[in-house]
């Protein structure tokens, strides 16, 4: 039986993997966080994997406090970046696979076409520098695969469409950044198509290739857009009012693009995603 370590589980992803999982049969799935298992203890995290003995790693640990990030760098540094490597120092020399998670805040965020894996990264932010220094560590193990998402929500934790939910329930109006492009990812979806490509290479469906993916939904919008469906979506009377990014202040710099080009993984394991606002629609409905 495959047994599947998953470290960050109390996050969104990792609770959309904790649901995704009960429609996988036949797999021994293990579910960490920090109080089980601290990934930047480096004798922790090798006892723990030694003990259990793991065919695949699902990294799903992270510090996400973008804005805090930029007083912090550190702290971002040691869990997206030190903390990974301690993970692969961990496996070295065993055939554990391993699929990291990893952001487009590592593109710089100034292109106007989708961005492949191909393009040159360029983190503008702290977070962001943080996120590939840990896409850095988990390409140093021969079976890694980095998966970059971007926007990601979910009906677990705190996310942008929450905030918008429980915003425009109290308010009449929102200003909402109308110059930011990208795509948001429903976690729940991320979740599936992670299990998706581990069953379908556990049953040798498909090959495992490593290296980095991008991953979102499909679709385009601003947060604006974002905005205005999901205050649609719930029927909420609050007005979306459109905001230039200069008006809107935030700490770290967001990427004015992080639109990502998806084909490499669609093509590679036969992934269909959903458009954004299908996966919106089936959030919000939960969240009802
Ligand atoms: N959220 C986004 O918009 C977004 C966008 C692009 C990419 N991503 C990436 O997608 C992945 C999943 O994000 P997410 O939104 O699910 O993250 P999340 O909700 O913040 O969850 C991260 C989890 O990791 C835990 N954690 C923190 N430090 C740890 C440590 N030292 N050892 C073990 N666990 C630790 C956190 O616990 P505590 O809560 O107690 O700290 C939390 O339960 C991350 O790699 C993130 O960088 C996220």
């Amino acid at each position: 039986m495959a047994v599947i370590l998953i470290t960050g589980s109390n996050g969104q992803l990792g609770n959309e993997l904790k649901v995704v999982s009960e429609n996988f049969y036949g797999y021994d799935f293990i579910f960490t966080d920090v109080d089980t298992l601290d990934i930047t203890n480096y004798d922790s995290t090798s006892e723990y994997i030694k003990k259990t003995q793991p065919d695949w790693i699902i990294n799903c640990a992270a510090y996400t406090l973008v804005d805090k990030a930029e007083s912090e760098p550190d702290k971002a540094i040691l869990i997206n970046g030190i903390a990974v490597n301690n993970i692969t120092e961990a496996i070295k020399g065993t055939e554990c696979r391993f699929i990291h998670v990893s952001s487009d805040y590592v593109y710089d965020g100034k292109s106007n076409v989708p961005y492949n894996e191909n393009v040159a990264v360029n983190p503008q932010s702290a977070y962001g520098r943080s996120k590939l220094e840990g896409e850095k560590y988990a390409l140093r193990h021969h079976g890694s695969m980095v998966i970059r998402t971007s926007w990601l929500y979910s009906s677990f934790g705190n996310n942008f469409v929450k905030t918008i939910l429980r915003s425009g329930a109290e308010k009449e109006s929102l200003n909402v950044v109308f110059d930011q492009t990208g795509t948001p990812t429903y976690a729940a979806d991320l979740a599936e198509a992670i299990m998706g490509i581990v069953s379908g290479v556990i049953r040798n469906q498909v090959a495992m290739n490593a290296g980095i993916y991008n991953y979102s939904n499909e679709g385009v919008c601003s947060w604006f857009d974002f905005a205005t469906e999901i205050i649609r979506e719930a029927g909420l009377s609050c007005k979306v009012l459109p905001v230039l990014s200069k008006e809107f202040k935030q700490i770290a710099q967001r990427p004015t693009y992080s639109v990502m080009d998806k084909s490499k993984i669609k093509e590679n394991y036969g992934l269909i995603i959903p458009h954004w606002r299908t996966s919106l629609l089936k959030c919000i409905k939960l969240l009802k």
